[in-house]
C-alpha cells in the first residue's frame, strides 16, 4: 500500500483505543437521511455508544453544491455537534468528505476523532480481488475523484469508473419509495446509471443514501436478463459503512456487528433543519421508526443552545 501524507492523516487509530469512558458519544451528519445507513451499521455493533445524528434536510441535496458552500455547512454542523462533547465525529456524507474534509478537521476539537467513509473503503478495496471497481456517487464526489484518488493512493491498479447519479437522492428523500411512481422513477434512473457501469465487478455505493436502494439494484440485475448481461462476471455491491465499521470498531466478529437495532431508543438523538414530520416519515421508509427528533432552523445552527431535553443525562441510556 502506498503511503503518503494525504492518506496517512485519514488513518485514525480505532475509536476503542485511547477513550477511557465506558460509553462513547458519536456524532454523525449528512444532508438528509443518507447517513442513517451509516448509523444503523454502527448501532448494530456490540459497542456501548450513543449517537447524535444531524440531518441538514433543509439544504439537501448537497450533491450539486460547490466546495465553499459545503465547507461552510460542515463548519456549522461540526460546531453544533461538538457541543455534545462527542468522542468521535463521522462524516456520514461522502460529498462533504470529498469536498470539505479540511473544514471538518479545522472545526473539530483535537480530542475528537474524525472519520469518513472514503479512506476506509479505498483501503479495504485496494486489497480486494476485484479487477474493476465502479463508483456511484453525487456529482460533487465524482468530480472530486475522491474514490479514484483514494484507491490509487492505496495501490489499487485495476479499472475504476465513477458515475454521477443525481436522480437518486431526491427519490430517496421523497420518502415515497415504496410507492409505484417512485419505484418506476428509481428503476429508470438505475437502468441509466448501471448501463454506464457495465462490466464492473464491484460497485461502491459512494453516496450514503444509496445503500437504501441496494435491494432494487440487486433485483434489477438478477431479474432482468438485459441488465444481467451488462455484468457477465457478476456484481458485488459495496456499502462503505461496512468498511467504516471495521475501521472504527476493529476486531468484531460478524455476530457482534449484526445486533438488533432499534433507532427509536433514547440512545439516539436526531436533529433536522427540515421538519420533524418529513424527516421521520422518510426515515421510516429507510430504516424503520426513529424517535427523539428535534428541529433546528438553519439560522440557529451556530448558536443553538442545548436544551435539557437534548442532553443524554436526561435519559437512561439502554442499548
Ligand atoms: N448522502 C450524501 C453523500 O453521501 C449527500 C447526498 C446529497 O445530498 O446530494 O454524498
Amino acid at each position: 500500500m502506498a503511503e503518503n501524507s494525504d492518506l496517512t492523516k485519514f488513518q485514525n487509530a480505532p475509536l476503542s483505543t485511547g477513550v477511557s469512558k465506558q460509553q462513547l458519544t458519536i456524532g454523525l451528519f449528512d444532508s438528509g437521511v443518507g447517513g442513517l445507513s451509516v448509523l444503523s451499521r454502527l448501532a448494530a455493533c456490540a459497542v456501548p455508544a450513543r449517537y447524535i445524528y444531524f440531518a441538514d434536510t433543509g439544504r439537501c441535496p448537497y450533491g450539486n453544491r460547490d466546495a465553499a458552500e459545503i465547507g461552510q455547512f460542515v463548519e456549522e454542523i461540526v460546531g453544533f455537534l461538538s457541543d455534545f462533547k462527542i468522542d468521535a465525529l463521522v462524516m456520514a456524507c461522502n460529498t462533504s468528505a470529498a469536498l470539505a474534509r479540511g473544514h471538518a478537521e479545522a472545526a473539530v476539537g483535537s480530542s475528537v476523532k474524525l472519520y469518513d467513509l472514503i479512506a476506509p473503503t479505498c483501503k479495504s478495496l485496494s486489497r480486494s480481488r476485484f479487477s474493476s471497481i465502479g463508483v456511484m456517487a453525487t456529482f460533487g464526489t465524482v468530480n472530486s475523484q475522491a474514490f479514484s484518488k483514494g484507491l490509487r493512493g492505496f495501490g489499487y491498479e485495476g479499472d475504476i469508473r465513477e458515475v454521477a447519479c443525481p436522480r437518486l437522492v431526491p427519490i430517496i428523500e421523497s420518502g415515497k419509495l415504496p410507492e409505484h411512481n417512485a419505484m418506476c422513477d428509481l428503476e429508470g434512473a438505475l437502468r441509466e446509471y448501471l448501463t454506464k457501469l457495465a462490466g464492473m465487478e464491484a460497485i461502491v455505493l459512494g453516496c450514503t443514501h444509496f445503500p437504501f436502494v441496494a435491494p432494487q439494484i440487486e433485483r434489477l440485475i438478477s431479474e432482468d436478463a438485459q441488465m444481467a448481461k451488462l455484468f457477465p462476471a457478476g456484481l458485488t455491491l459495496i456499502d462503505p459503512a461496512t468498511c467504516l465499521v471495521d475501521d472504527i470498531f476493529p476486531g468484531l466478529n460478524e455476530m457482534a456487528k449484526s445486533q438488533p437495532v432499534d433507532l427509536s431508543l433514547p440512545a439516539f438523538k436526531y436533529f433536522t433543519t427540515g421538519t420533524v414530520r418529513d424527516f421521520e416519515r422518510t426515515a421510516v421508509s429507510c430504516v424503520g421508526r426513529i424517535g427523539g427528533c428535534r428541529e433546528v432552523s438553519i439560522a440557529d445552527i451556530s448558536n443553538y443552545h442545548l436544551k435539557p431535553l437534548d442532553r443524554f443525562s436526561a435519559f437512561s441510556v439502554v442499548l
